[in-house]
């Protein structure tokens, strides 16, 4: 896809969600500001309670208490705010225009239903503008999902029990396009699967994602999953968004030492397979570092960092870093 020709789908901004616990209030999406576009393959990646899953809630509208959006905004190109919609224009919005592949979705279908009326009744229930076709139909456009998802016919009079995990999350991509959304959330859809079970739901979700022309925001811990998927990908760190860019970039140019860390710990056939990890503690939410969330862990950490948090800004054409390394080299007197 050209620069020239991207079209945006959904404009988050400034999107603040809280997390409101007896011991303070945890801020696990931070001032996240993220453009999508139609029809592309983004990835979200970051270490275990960066904020992941919350955005992509908060997106759907699904956070629950002691959650809560404090703030910001997430519009669609119809200029459709997602985060402003009343409780019967989200139901509307979910699965026509946003649908989500959980996290754990194995665990998502209803274990005392036939696959086949799972996905009749998500299609009856989601619209609601029209009346119902006759079950013949109903039952015609479930099998004709769940061929475009690689499973067969007779998957439709199955229950959830006597599928193996690659059908079941195959099944919940079926769900997920049955109302052929324009924007497809996927949670670590692959991380409970062994490896080639993995790669084909990824082939899948690919096939799809290219046919309905829809844009899929996935969400993975795993580094080199995501450089065969997407497209252009965001790396978080404590709710904050802080860094994006066009895979290729990030992955043989990341700007955020965070982001290097990340990148240098994926195994390789040099280090044979030896998981580096990232030095120091994990960021506690409840009690977050002054100034840059990184700085305790950063190997490149300067006095300032822990006085002044750093803001995304374009570091290299469509490269976006938060780090006070770019921003001092920005505020440097020309000389
Ligand atoms: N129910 C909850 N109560 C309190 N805090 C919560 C709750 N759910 C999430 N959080 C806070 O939100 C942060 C982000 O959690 P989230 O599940 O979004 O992380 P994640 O990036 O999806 O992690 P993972 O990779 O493990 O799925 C957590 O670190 C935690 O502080
Ligand atoms: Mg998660």
């Amino acid at each position: 896809m050209s620069k020239a020709d991207k079209e945006v789908l959904l404009a988050i901004r400034n999107l603040e969600v809280h997390f409101e616990t007896r011991r303070g209030i945890a801020r696990a999406v931070n001032e996240v500001d993220l453009t999508l576009y139609k029809g592309e393959r983004f990835g979200l990646v970051g270490e275990s309670g960066s904020g992941k899953t919350t955005l992509i809630l908060a997106l759907l509208r699904m956070i629950k208490t002691p959650g809560l959006i404090a703030g910001g905004s997430a519009t669609l190109d119809d200029g459709t705010d997602l985060i402003q919609l009343d409780r019967e224009q989200v139901r509307q919005a979910r699965l026509k225009r946003v649908a989500m592949v959980p996290q754990g979705a194995m665990n998502s279908l209803n274990p005392v239903m036939r696959i086949g009326e799972q996905l009749m009744l998500t299609m009856r229930e989601h619209a609601t503008d029209r009346p119902s076709p006759p079950k013949a139909a109903q039952l015609e456009r479930a099998i004709e999902l769940l061929a475009k998802v690689g499973l067969k016919p007779e998957v439709a009079r199955l229950y959830p029990h006597e599928l193996s995990g690659g059908m079941k999350q195959r099944a919940c991509i079926a769900q997920a396009i049955s109302l052929n959304p324009q924007l497809i959330l996927a949670d670590e859809p692959t991380s409970a699967l062994d490896v080639v079970v993995q790669r084909q739901i990824m082939q899948t979700l690919r096939q799809l994602q290219h046919q309905l022309n829809a844009t899929v925001l996935l969400v993975g811990h795993d580094m080199g999953l995501m450089a065969q998927f997407a497209e252009r990908v965001g790396i978080m760190y404590g709710g904050k968004l802080v860094e994006v860019g066009r895979v290729e970039e990030i992955f043989h140019n990341p700007q955020h030492p965070y982001t290097q860390l990340l990148i240098s710990s994926i195994p390789s056939f040099e280090t044979k397979g030896e998981f580096k990890g990232i030095p120091g503690v994990a960021l506690s939410l409840l009690d977050p570092p002054s100034g840059c969330l990184f700085h305790p862990r950063c190997p490149e950490s300067m006095p300032q960092c822990s006085q002044r948090a750093p803001i995304l800004q374009t570091v290299a054409p469509d490269h976006l870093a938060s780090c006070l390394l770019h921003e001092e080299v920005a505020d440097a007197p020309a000389s």
